[in-house]
């Protein structure tokens, strides 16, 4: 017998999650919801705002946190992800992914977590708080139970995050091992990300105080790539430069077209073009990026609960689907009376 209709024709899914840390810079433009946007047609797609994992970290400082997931989702939806073709909801408005938290962290080891290379290396670069925590060792159970509970086949992410994709694939192998087949193995779906470097030629980061925000209006955006760092031997305006090793060009290869990436490269080592001029070119190409981004959202600065209404409707469809998983983990596992 042929399977029914509905299951045939589901297209794959993909899960996303994104810590809400306010308004969105261009790295995670780049980074991830460019490439978020270009998958919304070929997959079914959730994109969940992963409030408690931002509790992992920042669990004392809160007081910001409800207005950093409104910035966060204005610019999802400014930037072009559609609240139709994708469910958009809150991590903790959907108490399913912290029930299967709870079961899948009686089957995760230990030492599955502990050798987590984010892990380590966050417990060495966080000096600021503490989080020698549970929560944050179960990080990355968490992000499992997020993708898992959603039966997503693959999640788009960036290069850090591929060990905890494995993680989740190791975790619902050995879920099925105990308890039969429920889960499907998500792949990871690597996101290219070209070199974004910040103002300072570090990578671009809201921790950094180096980046330029989506929202930035042109007037701040000239400020901060006025400023910006260039090739260090152009100390005066006949000397020379390498545009290969100046963030400027970085940005150029992003935002500008072939022709003017074409003139700086040649014009840059030749000392015909100055750095103001040629971050005014830079700038032009960016700018003419951010305008369509900058006009949408203010359609959502005049009216706030447009946001939040985007947030409750995808709550109602992802939390049908969480919730059918969960019937079929509890009985799987052994926790429904018969
Ligand atoms: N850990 C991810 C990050 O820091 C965020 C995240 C949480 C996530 N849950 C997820 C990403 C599920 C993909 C799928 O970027
Ligand atoms: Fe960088 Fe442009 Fe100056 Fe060359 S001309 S050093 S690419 S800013």
């Amino acid at each position: 017998m042929s399977e029914p209709l509905t299951e045939q024709k589901r297209k794959p899914r993909i899960l996303s999650g994104m810590r809400p840390t306010g308004r969105l810079h261009l790295g995670n433009l780049m980074g991830a919801l460019d490439n978020w946007i270009k998958l919304q047609d070929q997959y079914e797609s959730y994109h969940c705002v992963v409030d408690w994992h931002m509790l992992t970290t920042d669990y004392a400082e809160t007081a910001d946190l409800q207005d950093n997931i409104w910035q966060m989702t204005a610019d999802w939806l400014a930037a072009g992800l559609d609240p139709v073709k994708a469910a958009f909801f809150v991590q903790s408005r959907i108490l399913e992914h912290a029930e299967l938290h709870l079961l899948l962290s009686m089957i995760t080891p230990l030492g599955w977590l502990e050798r987590v290379p984010t892990y380590k290396e966050q417990l060495e670069n966080i000096k600021d708080r503490d989080i020698h925590t549970y929560g944050f060792l179960g990080y990355p159970t968490l992000q499992a139970a997020d993708i898992l509970i959603y039966k997503a086949d693959a999640v788009p992410v960036g290069e850090d995050q591929a060990p905890h994709i494995e993680l989740a694939r190791e975790i619902a192998r050995r879920f099925n091992n105990f308890y039969g087949p429920i889960f499907p193995e998500p792949k990871t779906r690597l996101t290219p990300t070209p070199r974004l470097p910040g103002t300072d030629g570090r990578k671009m980061s809201k921790s950094y105080n180096n980046a330029i925000y989506l929202s930035d209006a042109p007037e701040t955006v000239w400020k901060k790539v006025s400023t910006m760092i260039t090739d260090p031997a152009r100390k005066r305006r006949t000397d020379p430069g390498n545009p290969d090793i100046c963030p400027v060009f970085d940005l150029h290869k992003v935002f500008s077209d072939q022709p003017i990436i074409d003139r700086v490269n040649r014009e840059c080592r030749t000392a015909e073009i100055g750095c103001i001029d040629c971050k005014k070119l830079m700038v032009e190409g960016l700018n003419r990026r951010l305008a369509p981004i900058q006009q949408k959202r203010r359609e959502y600065e005049a009216d706030p609960q447009k946001v939040w209404d985007v947030l409750d409707d995808g709550t109602v469809r992802a939390r049908k689907v969480a919730q059918e998983t969960m019937g079929e983990v509890r009985e799987a596992m052994g926790l429904v009376r018969k």
